[in-house]
């Protein structure tokens, strides 16, 4: 039995609560113990969680009981939903909603929900300068999850709101990384002009969280991270060294990059435009010195590079 109160973290086997989980296990003067939520208790990623000391136990954010199980008895909760898995904004809206609702009944003292601005408040559906999507949106994965907000709200959970920022790791695993042109030269593409792009390195998403849990004086508000904020031109430059080969900074529109055909190309295109078109507000709200004072080691791009460009895909 565990006798620290207890995180219980969704997608404890996959990027951000991965991160988390491990922060916790590797921290020897830990306060917490970690309850990694999966669907899959057998897969290679849930078994390394157990041997390392977290309880593993099953739990799909789909399904409400099951949540209310894996939360029981738990002091925190870290909360995250898995919008590219679906693609589907009232689901994520939904899966959202039924974690407060679970959080809730669980009796959880404090839970980081890892969200986004609701881009309409500074968009409205009625403007033009970007397509409206599926209706009802104009960046479906935020918006659907600020939907969400308010059910944690509402619900009464003492609640941390986290925004998070672009994974670098998306050059590795998202098909974002620099692809060779006509030219034989590696371009990294961006649809953000001269405006600096907030990502971090999505394992100190997780360690940020684990800051978070240790700051009860967060509860209630919204917090948001960084590692650095680097302009297209910038991050061509840092990879270019990293990867030992000239990469350059092409620079296309939105509508270039929604029209890049890709499942949810259209909702990465207004992503884009709406961090170009609201620089400082959406900087602003993602301190790279606050994140670091949750997170010591965060990384900054030049630090994920040296231990990450090989794994990027050169072509
Ligand atoms: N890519 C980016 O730049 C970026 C930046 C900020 C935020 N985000 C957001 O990050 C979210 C995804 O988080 P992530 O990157 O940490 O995910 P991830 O690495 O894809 O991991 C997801 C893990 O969650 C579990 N999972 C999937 N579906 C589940 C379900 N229905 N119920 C319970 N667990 C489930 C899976 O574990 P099991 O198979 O073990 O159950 C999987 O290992 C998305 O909503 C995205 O919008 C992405």
């Amino acid at each position: 039995m565990a006798t620290q109160p207890i995180i219980a973290i969704l997608g404890a086997t996959g990027a951000q609560g991965g991160g988390l989980a491990r922060a916790i296990l590797g921290d020897p003067h830990r306060g917490f113990s970690v309850r990694a939520i999966t669907r899959n208790a057998d897969s290679p990623a849930a078994k390394a969680l157990a041997k390392h000391g977290a309880e593993v136990v099953a739990g799909d954010v789909d399904d409400e009981a099951s949540l209310e199980r894996a939360f029981a008895g738990a002091h925190g909760v870290y909360a995250v939903t898995f919008y590219w898995a679906h693609m589907d904004p009232p689901r994520e809206t939904r899966e959202g909603g039924a974690i407060a609702k679970a959080a809730k009944a669980a009796g959880v003292k404090h839970a980081v929900w890892s969200t986004f601005e609701d881009t309409r408040a500074r968009v409205p559906l009625t403007d033009t300068r970007m397509p409206t999507l599926m209706g009802h949106y104009k960046v479906p994965h935020f918006d659907a999850k600020a939907e969400a907000n308010a059910a944690f709200t509402r619900a009464g959970v003492p609640t941390t709101f986290l925004l998070t920022s672009f994974y670098w790791d998306n050059l590795i695993h998202f098909g974002m990384g620099p692809k060779k042109g006509a030219d034989g030269v590696l371009a990294f593409t961006l649809p953000m002009g001269h405006a600096k792009l907030p990502g971090i390195a999505a394992e100190d998403i997780g360690r940020c969280a684990y800051g978070v849990f240790k700051r009860p004086d967060l509860i209630g508000k919204t917090v948001g991270i960084a590692g650095e904020h680097l302009s297209g031109a910038e991050m061509a430059a840092k990879l270019g060294k990293a990867m030992g080969q000239a990469v350059k900074y092409h620079e296309v529109t939105p509508d270039a990059y929604r029209g890049f055909g890709f499942p949810g190309a259209d909702d990465l295109g207004n992503m884009f435009q709406y961090k170009r078109d609201f620089e400082r507000e959406y900087r602003a709200a993602r301190d790279v010195a606050f994140s670091r004072s949750l997170n010591p080691a965060l990384q900054d791009f030049d630090a994920w590079l040296a231990a990450n460009a090989s794994r990027i895909p050169a072509g």
